[in-house]
């Protein structure tokens, strides 16, 4: 990459970014925010080139942060590649890069966790305690500090969509969450920045998760109860040679409540242990 070609910059402080996005506010142009945690992969950049169509300025952040992992994850293995998301992002027309460090983030005395209750209970709010709050505690610095108009996130991680449009209501930050349908492999594994931890043979095993809630969805929409459709997937995926599934369910669109009837606006979300990777998946239940 030459110099010549380096439109993107990057900044790690609040008060640099602050300043940027403040200028482009002053010239009237409308500003979005993509957070991310790097490894940026085709989902990331689709995300990215989504809000350059609908923002005149783009702001991406790299943060992998330490409070969304628990004590026994994958925080210190997570990849780490700030020099190749930088030329992704650049290459993609990104106009700035946010890229704190843990000590610019949460400085020593920092105290204050974000708590959202209901939807950040369940699924893998039940399997990954504290993960909610770390994702929720980050989001709403990172929209505060950015204080952009639309903020993108993937729906690969529905939960978390939900979770935070909950938590922009609630707090009457005033931005508009937008979320992007997950991009898959032409075999239909989503795109995950954790699939580089799947070994070869495990990589051709995983697609069986995202057929496993397609098959469910569609028997759902069909008529099948639900409680017989999500255990056919759970043995699907077992079968398919994963070592564990945390779960396989049917849930309200936008409650997360546990579905009850295949006439409300459902989707179908699972999360399974493949060799080191932990994948999750999610699928809307068609409409019939
Ligand atoms: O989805 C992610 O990459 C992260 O959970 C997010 C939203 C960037 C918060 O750290």
């Amino acid at each position: 990459m030459s110099i010549a070609n380096v439109s993107l910059v990057t900044v790690r402080d609040v008060e640099s970014l602050r300043r940027r996005v403040q200028a482009w506010r002053r010239e009237g142009r409308s500003v979005a925010l993509v957070p991310t945690m790097g490894a940026l992969h085709k989902g990331h950049i689709t995300l990215m080139e989504r809000a350059m169509k609908m923002a005149d300025r783009v702001v991406a952040t790299i943060f992998v942060n330490p409070k969304q992992f628990g004590p026994n994850e994958d925080f210190g293995a997570y990849p780490r590649r700030e020099t190749a998301d930088f030329e992704l992002l650049n290459a993609a027309g990104v106009h700035l890069l946010y890229a704190p460090d843990a000590a610019a983030m949460y400085p020593a005395n920092f105290s204050t966790n974000i708590q959202i209750s209901g939807v950040s209970e369940c699924l893998d709010g039940a399997h990954r305690p504290g993960h909610f709050d770390g994702v929720a505690t980050v989001v709403a610095k990172l929209l505060l500090q950015a204080l952009p108009d639309i903020a993108l996130f993937g729906e690969k991680d529905y939960q978390q969509f939900v979770l935070i449009r909950r938590l922009v209501a609630d707090l009457n930050i005033p931005v508009d969450i937008i979320g992007a349908e997950t991009v898959r492999e032409p075999d239909g594994l989503a795109l995950s920045s954790r699939n580089t931890y799947l070994s070869a043979d495990e990589r051709a095993q995983a697609p069986a998760l995202y057929r496993a809630i397609s098959a469910a969805a569609k028997s759902i929409a069909a008529g099948e109860p639900i409680p017989a459709a999500t255990a056919a997937a759970q043995a699907q995926i077992l079968a398919a040679g994963f070592s564990k599934v945390d779960y396989v369910e049917a849930r309200h669109a936008e409650s997360l409540a546990p579905l009850t009837a295949k006439t409300e606006p459902g989707r179908v979300l699972a999360a399974a242990q493949l060799g080191r990777a932990r994948l999750i998946d999610n699928i809307a239940i068609p409409r019939v």
